[in-house]
């Protein structure tokens, strides 16, 4: 088979996480992978045994540097003529309250969860279009449909994903495009160590006379107890990405983890007054956040 006769699938983010996973599992299907990382992390698909082949380029991007992203969608346009399958799942986490997020870092998070999904999207359109095909997979979360204190940024950069999709759904269905948001929730892995702080959450995170310290202390301890608890592995997910890929007509948002089938029921279904009010009263440590009886 040749590589043109194969469709071509762009994934962002690939050298670790559940980017690689999805890698490992493509490579063993007939697509031609385009698997992307920072330069700094393309190392790393040497250290995993992946090499470059006729079907599996290796490509450096750093999502947010818009001349990477042109550069590489010209070459994947003049060569493979076009991306077939975007799967837009490069990302990071800051955990920050919204007092703790400089400007500087406000922007590199929508830059990065955001914006540089919607920019590539705009990039392989058009040749999407012309084929009158295509997939566009992005990964969002749990975060993009219920908010946590401490994760104000990384749910904003979650929702806007989740809205340009819908939106992009509607509009490119007349071309036979499809938009597919993938939303896990809490993921058994080691990931959780890899969410970052901003500058003033970390200072804040270290003493105890912040005002905002327990909120860090409790909501760190949860997230990771809750992460360790999560019967969802990035396997598991990987999985549900695969079926995206090769189903005929995905849905719009799949729910990536088994906890956001349980999220997205009680958001839709309990009454938004009580909702918010049971999901304050269940926050770990509540009575001892801010003013509390510390
Ligand atoms: N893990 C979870 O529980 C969870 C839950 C909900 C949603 N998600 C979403 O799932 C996706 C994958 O996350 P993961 O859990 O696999 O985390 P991960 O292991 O940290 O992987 C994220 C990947 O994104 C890459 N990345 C970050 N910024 C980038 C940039 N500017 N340019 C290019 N690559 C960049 C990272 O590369 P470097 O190694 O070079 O930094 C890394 O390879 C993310 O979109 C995340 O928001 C994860």
């Amino acid at each position: 088979m040749s590589s043109q006769s194969r469709p071509v699938i762009l994934i962002t983010g690939a050298s670790s996480g559940l980017g690689l996973i999805l890698a490992k599992k493509l490579m063993s299907l007939p697509y031609h992978l385009v698997l992307t990382a920072r330069d700094s992390s393309l190392e790393r698909f040497k250290d995993e045994g992946i090499e470059e082949n006729d079907f599996l380029w290796l490509r450096p991007l750093d999502i947010i540097n818009e001349e990477q992203r042109k550069d590489l969608i010209l070459e994947i346009n003049q060569r493979l003529s076009g991306v077939d399958i975007l799967v837009n799942n490069a990302g990071f986490t800051y955990r920050a309250v919204v007092e703790h997020v400089s400007a500087e870092e406000r922007i590199k998070q929508l830059h990065t969860n955001f914006i540089a999904a919607m920019e590539l999207s705009r990039l392989v359109l058009p040749f999407m279009r012309a084929k009158r095909a295509g997939k566009i997979i992005n990964i969002s979360s749990v975060g993009g449909m219920m908010a946590m204190p401490t994760m104000a940024i990384y749910s904003a950069s979650k929702w806007a994903l989740e809205g340009y999709s819908e939106s992009l759904w509607y509009e490119v269905k007349p071309w036979n495009i499809k938009v597919t948001l993938i939303q896990p929730g809490f993921i058994n892995s080691d990931s959780f160590k890899l969410v970052r702080h901003t500058e003033q959450s970390a200072d804040s995170a270290k003493e105890e006379k912040d005002p905002y310290h327990n909120h860090y202390h409790y909501m760190s301890n949860f997230i990771e107890k809750l992460m360790r608890l999560s019967p969802s592995k990035p396997e598991n997910v990987a999985a549900k990405v695969i079926k995206v890929i090769t189903h005929p007509s995905p849905p719009l948002r799949v729910a990536g983890t088994w906890d956001a089938i349980i999220f997205k029921l009680i958001r839709v279904f309990l009454p938004q007054k009580i909702y918010h009010r049971i999901l304050y009263h269940s926050l770990p440590g509540i009575r001892k956040w801010g003013p509390g009886t510390k």
